[in-house]
């Protein structure tokens, strides 16, 4: 295990705790906006005990990261962008399932699927679920080196910041393997099962409190899909060191069979 990894996983209560540290500061998730609350097509996001975050891909299947699994007991919540809403739909897991080739070592292959008890109703409850990004899909080009994605949750500001109940989102272009392999970056530690996005200076960024949560790429309606599961990073939006996140292209095939009715 490198130590630069850091993989820690919030907990509810820092989130409580934290509320009111970061008044006066513009940058949350880092570098990046408040969504907009009446971005409907954001409402394929999960909150996961406040400290990671999922997305749904099909009415009974949440998609996460397998980093999160000491929290999959916690209340997952959907809705609002605001996670102290009063309204917040709950969502109840029936069993959660980890990607065989999954090693927490150098967190390869970091998914997790949630299986739901019950079905979500889209129409009553007005949440939604996202696409994937297939192989087809990426032999397209789509999540080559420069592509612009999107990373949302409600992790921390900063390094060491305070997370945010009001959920954040900041563009960020894909990063080659081979670039985020450079002796300078991640110096040969990722692999085929991971995706890397970010800006050499750093700046902007996904940071702890956003596992699990979506990377996104616009798909050709326009409808954001799901190229990447937040799951790590040597500090958060450092130069050089890019998010990673796990290549839902690479999981594809275990998601695809696992959600299958
Ligand atoms: N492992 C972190 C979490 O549990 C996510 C870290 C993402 N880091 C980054 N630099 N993009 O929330």
């Amino acid at each position: 295990m490198k130590r630069f990894l850091s993989l820690t996983v919030f907990s509810t209560a820092l989130l409580v705790t934290s509320s009111l540290s970061f008044a006066g500061q513009s940058a949350r998730i880092v570098g990046g906006v408040e969504v907009d609350p009446a971005k409907t097509e954001t409402r394929y996001i999960v909150s996961i005990g406040g400290g990671c975050a999922g997305s749904i891909i099909s009415p009974k299947w949440i998609l996460t990261a397998a980093h999160c699994q000491s929290i999959f007991k916690s209340a997952i919540t959907g809705g609002s962008v605001n996670l102290k809403a009063p309204n917040r739909i709950k969502l109840e897991i029936k069993k959660s399932y980890i990607h065989p080739k999954n090693n927490a070592g150098n967190q390869s292959y970091d998914f997790a699927l949630l299986e739901l008890k019950e079905p979500i109703d889209f129409e009553a409850t007005g949440l939604t679920s996202i696409g994937l990004v297939t192989p087809e899909i990426a032999t397209t080009g789509a999540t080559d080196d420069g592509q612009m994605a999107t990373v949302l949750g409600w992790g921390t500001m900063r390094e060491n910041g305070s997370v945010t109940p009001l959920m954040r989102m900041v563009d960020v272009p894909v990063v080659s393997n081979e670039r985020a392999n450079a002796k300078t970056s991640y110096n040969g530690s990722i692999n085929e099962s991971m995706l890397a996005a970010g800006y050499d200076e750093g700046m902007k960024d996904s940071c702890q409190g956003d596992s699990g949560g979506p990377l996104t790429i616009e798909g050709s309606d326009g409808k954001p899909v799901l190229a990447g599961v937040v799951s790590f990073g040597r500090g958060c939006a450092r130069a050089k060191y890019y998010g990673i996140y796990s290549r839902v292209s690479a999981g594809y095939e275990w998601i695809a069979t696992m959600t299958k009715e």
